[in-house]
């Protein structure tokens, strides 16, 4: 074959998508549940808006940024993650002036070129949720239960709750040079990465995936130790709130994220079934975000999970959705009559919110028959050029082989509650 799919992208082929759309579905409920919004954001922004909020020295930025020149020379990035460009339309569209609170949720296509895996793939759908104008710690608390809420109903059992706290704008810079002063004498070891990543961004050496810096991360200073009262206290509440609700939770002072925007809370729910791609979703605070991009000082949390991670572990915890119960009719079509009349007997039963489907490659009765078996039909609609005559369809209840012959004019009041049975 002569074309092929980008590497690390893939197809949602139609025998799946609905299993998609139900998935978002659940998503937009849940986040109506919480009083959010939808909010839709183009999949290109000028790229200094990523580098400015991820950070220069993220992964993200230094390395999987699908950059590219327009025909103009401005230089654009497609999305790497969606807080960016909701930030910035918060900005841009003033959306705190209605209401000191802004809750919005967004899902859609992000992009990083990094190496392809199981569970990391190039072009990756997100959900999420941001929350505009609270410091308060139950705001937290209330974004991570719904978080939780979501892949709690989505039936997901194996995941845990890991939370941490970063530290705000003025104790995070002490913890960091804990660590600058803790690796310094270990700096010959380090993996190049993480060489730069002392001068960079110290608290990303806790996040190294190489082994023998993983060892030295296991040793490394606790961002706990460096909190001032402020952040400790916070900390504290969201625990507090968290149970409060029930949710159970781990501290990990080792979550760093991976993103530069993060003070305060920040969380990852992740799981065992999915290996080295284990976080399912995550987030945390960015109370300086929105100051940073050129808005009003305004506090902001929020988080993000991948659908491909979710559908994943719901197919190895064996979770589907319960297939709808809406009825099916297949319409066989017999003689030219039948044929010539069909558009009509389609239009008006759809018109009437009922799912028909009919083959029109076939004309023997065998041949649809065969084909409304194999759809998986309840009912089967049988019209011939006799049928038509007399003015009557016979209806076959595919289960039953049971037919009953009803006038056309009744077709439709006699289909209705059969197919909303
Ligand atoms: P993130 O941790 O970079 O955070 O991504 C959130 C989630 O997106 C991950 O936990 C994972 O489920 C999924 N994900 C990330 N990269 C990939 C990939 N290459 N392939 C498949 N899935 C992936 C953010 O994006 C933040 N914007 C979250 C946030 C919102 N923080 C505050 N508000």
């Amino acid at each position: 074959m002569k074309y092929k799919i980008p590497r690390g992208t893939y197809d949602i082929l139609p025998e799946d998508s609905q299993f998609w759309y139900k998935l978002m579905n659940k998503f937009r409920e849940l986040c109506r549940l919480y009083n959010y919004h939808e909010i839709v954001t183009p999949i290109f922004e000028q790229a200094d808006l990523f580098e400015r909020s991820v950070g220069d020295s993220s992964d993200i930025v230094e390395k999987e940024m699908y950059k590219f020149q327009d025909k103009k020379g401005r230089v654009f990035a497609l999305r790497p993650e969606g807080t960016a460009s909701v930030v910035r339309s918060f900005i841009e569209n003033n959306l705190g002036r209605q209401s000191s609170i802004t809750r919005v949720y967004y899902s859609g296509p992000m992009f990083r070129y990094d190496r392809p895996q199981k569970g990391r793939f190039r072009q990756f759908y997100q959900y999420g949720v941001e929350h505009f104008g609270s410091e308060d710690p139950f705001v937290d608390a209330e974004v991570i239960s719904l978080a939780n809420m979501f892949l709690t109903k989505l039936g997901l059992k194996n995941f845990r709750l890991e939370l941490n706290s970063l530290g705000c704008r003025d104790c995070s810079p002490l913890y960091d040079q804990a660590l600058v002063n803790y690796y310094s004498s270990l700096k010959t070891d380090l993996c190049p990465d993480c060489q730069q990543r002392l001068t960079k961004n110290p608290k990303r050496l806790l996040d190294c995936k190489v082994d023998s810096c993983r060892n030295y991360a296991r040793e490394a200073p606790s961002i706990l130790d460096y909190l001032d009262e402020n952040c400790r206290r916070d900390f504290e509440l969201v625990q507090k709130y968290l149970t409060d609700q029930g949710i159970e939770f781990i501290v990990n002072p080792r979550i760093v994220r991976g993103l530069d925007y993060y003070v305060k809370t920040a969380f990852e729910f992740t799981t065992d079934a999915l290996g080295s791609q284990n976080t399912l979703c995550g987030g945390g605070r960015y109370d300086g975000l929105v100051e940073d991009l050129g808005g009003d000082k305004t506090p902001g949390i929020g988080f993000a999970g991948g659908f491909e991670r979710l559908i994943e572990i719901m197919k190895i915890e064996n979770i589907g959705f319960n297939e709808s119960s809406e009825k099916s009719i297949y319409l066989v079509l017999l003689g030219d009559q039948a044929r010539a009349q069909a558009a009509g007997i389609l239009h008006e039963l759809r018109t009437n919110g009922i799912k028909v489907d009919f083959d029109i490659t076939k004309t023997s009765i065998k041949a649809q028959m065969k084909s409304a078996d194999k759809a998986m039909t309840n009912y089967s609609l049988i019209i011939g050029d006799e049928e038509l005559a007399r003015k009557t369809v016979i209806l076959k209840d595919m289960s039953t082989g049971e037919q009953q012959i009803i006038q056309k004019k009744e077709l439709v009041s006699t289909l209705i509650p059969l197919v909303q049975q």
